[in-house]
Parts: structure tokens; C-alpha cells; sequence
């Protein structure tokens, strides 16, 4: 059987590492006041198969930086490396997952997911395959020819995970992916990445407002400040894995739950 994991031919090898080093962004204003300096003196080093989830207040530039290092924005200053190569642009090698699930309405499921086979000019029948087994593994299988609007939320994130599982990317770049998802499916789809992830070690970058979530994920918890943003801390998890839900109750758990509360200056 194929997994999630395995590589469609011709997927690039890359390490997954990736480098973030002194990156400050700033966006110019429209209209001639100052711009905004969204990220100043970033560096972050992820290593291959590493989980490093970011939390931070809102506006401290996490989608930016999510966004650079998919290639999807250039950096004012400083540079990013991933697997050994300068980013310049979106590649195959970095699946990204939005907030939003961004389906096409006029698409299927199955359609949505092989949408990156299309853009990479990939070979489509293997492909298609492997779209049903990863549609089957995130629990869509008979779902594949119903069109986005009659999926729930949850549905349709799961779909837009699989549209990145297909191309087997070694990282992907989470931005909040289940924030709009209730407590129990959101509990759920954190299972359902934890052992995504332990089948397949991609490098997983994921950026969440919940701390819980942050700790229960992450190997390392990268902890953002706002105006301009930056890295206040980097802490790592020393929870054992694989992880279970029962792990939230331990008090390794709730300690560097504290931790991370101290840096954002919420505790107390
Ligand atoms: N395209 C853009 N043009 C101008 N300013 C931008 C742009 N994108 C982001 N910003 C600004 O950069 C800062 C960081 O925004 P960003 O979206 O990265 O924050 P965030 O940490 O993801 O916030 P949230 O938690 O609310 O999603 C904000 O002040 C925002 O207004
Ligand atoms: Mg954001």
C-alpha cells in the first residue's frame, strides 16, 4: 500500500532543514507614512523531521515568516535557506497549508487535491492513486467526487491537507490550520498531523494562537513578540513521544505549558 510518505517519482531530495537567518521584513505603506516592520532580526534554525510550532500575539508576523519561507514573500534583509538552497520562490519541496482552506468551489475533492499534480506537471494516474489512499487516511474516502460546499469545516481541512500531502513534500508550512475547527475535531486533526508526521519525519512548521496545542505538537515552541516582530524565546518540549491526549494531563505538560505563558508575558 502507499503512504502518505512516499514519494511520487521524480519528488526532489531534500533535507529539510531549514535556515532562517537576521530576516526583517517591512512592508511599505500605500500612502507614504512608515511602513510596518512585521519581523526584525529573525533567525530560527529547524532541523530535518524537526515539529516547531510558533505562537505570538496577533500582528508579530508569524504568516509572514511562514510566508517567506515558502517562497511566497521576499524578505527585506537577511536570508532563508531550505535544504541547502536560497528560497526565491514557491517550491515542491515546501507544502504550505493556510488558515482558510482555499478549495476551489468548482473542483471535487479529488480534483482539489491533485490540483499541485496539475501545477508540477506531474504524471497524474499514480498520483490520483496515491490522492485516494491519502483521502482514505485522513478519513474522506467516499468523499472524493462531492464538491467543497457540501463538506463541513473540518472536511474541507482535511482535504486541504491532503492537497499538500500528495506532492510528499519533506516540509510543510501550517499557518493556523485548525483554528476555525471546534475543541474534538480540532483534537483530532492534531492526532491525525502527529502521525502523519511520525510515518513520514517531514519538517513541520506550524503556527497556532494556542499554546496547548503548541506544546502537545512540538518538538520545540518558537515564541514570537510583536512591534516589530521578533523571537523572544525558543523552548523546547520535553514530552515524550509518541504523544497521546493523556499527555495534557501530565504535569511535564502543564509546566511547559507555564513556560511558554511566562514568555508571553500572560501569566499570572
Ligand atoms: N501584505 C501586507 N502589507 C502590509 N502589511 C502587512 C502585510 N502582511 C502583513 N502585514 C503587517 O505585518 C504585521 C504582521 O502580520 P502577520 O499577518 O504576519 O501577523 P500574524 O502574527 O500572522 O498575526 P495573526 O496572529 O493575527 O494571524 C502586521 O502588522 C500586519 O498588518
Ligand atoms: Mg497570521
Amino acid at each position: 500500500m502507499l503512504r502518505a510518505h512516499e514519494p511520487i517519482a521524480g519528488a526532489p531530495a531534500t533535507t529539510g532543514a531549514i535556515e532562517v537567518r537576521r530576516v526583517t521584513k517591512l512592508f511599505a505603506s500605500r500612502n507614504g507614512s512608515a511602513g510596518v516592520e512585521a519581523l526584525r532580526d529573525v533567525d530560527v534554525d529547524i532541523r530535518p523531521g524537526q515539529f516547531v510550532a510558533f505562537v505570538g500575539p496577533s500582528g508579530c508576523g508569524k504568516s509572514t515568516l511562514l510566508k517567506l519561507i515558502g517562497g511566497l514573500l521576499d524578505p527585506t534583509a537577511g536570508r532563508i535557506t531550505v535544504g541547502g538552497s536560497e528560497v526565491a520562490g514557491p517550491r515542491r519541496d515546501i507544502g504550505v497549508m493556510f488558515q482558510a482552506p482555499v478549495l476551489f468551489p468548482w473542483r471535487t475533492v479529488l480534483e482539489n487535491v491533485l490540483l499541485p499534480i496539475e501545477v508540477f506537471g506531474l504524471e497524474r494516474r499514480a498520483a490520483t492513486e496515491k490522492a485516494r489512499q491519502i483521502l482514505n487516511l485522513v478519513g474522506l474516502a467516499g468523499r472524493e467526487r462531492a464538491y467543497p460546499r457540501e463538506l463541513s469545516g473540518g472536511m474541507q481541512q482535511r482535504a486541504a491537507l491532503s492537497r499538500v500531502l500528495v506532492i510528499d513534500p519533506p516540509i510543510i508550512l501550517m499557518d493556523e490550520p485548525f483554528g476555525a475547527l471546534d475543541e474534538f475535531t480540532r483534537e483530532r486533526m492534531n492526532l491525525e498531523i502527529l502521525r502523519i508526521w511520525q510515518e513520514g519525519r517531514q519538517t513541520i512548521v506550524f503556527v497556532t494562537h494556542s499554546i496547548a496545542e503548541a506544546v502537545f505538537l512540538a518538538d520545540r515552541v518558537v515564541v514570537m513578540g510583536t512591534a516589530p516582530g521578533r523571537v523572544l524565546a525558543v523552548i523546547d518540549v520535553p514530552l515524550p513521544r509518541p504523544r497521546s491526549i493523556d499527555l495534557m494531563k501530565s504535569p511535564e505538560f502543564a509546566a511547559t505549558v507555564f513556560e511558554v505563558r511566562e514568555y508571553l508575558g500572560v501569566a499570572r
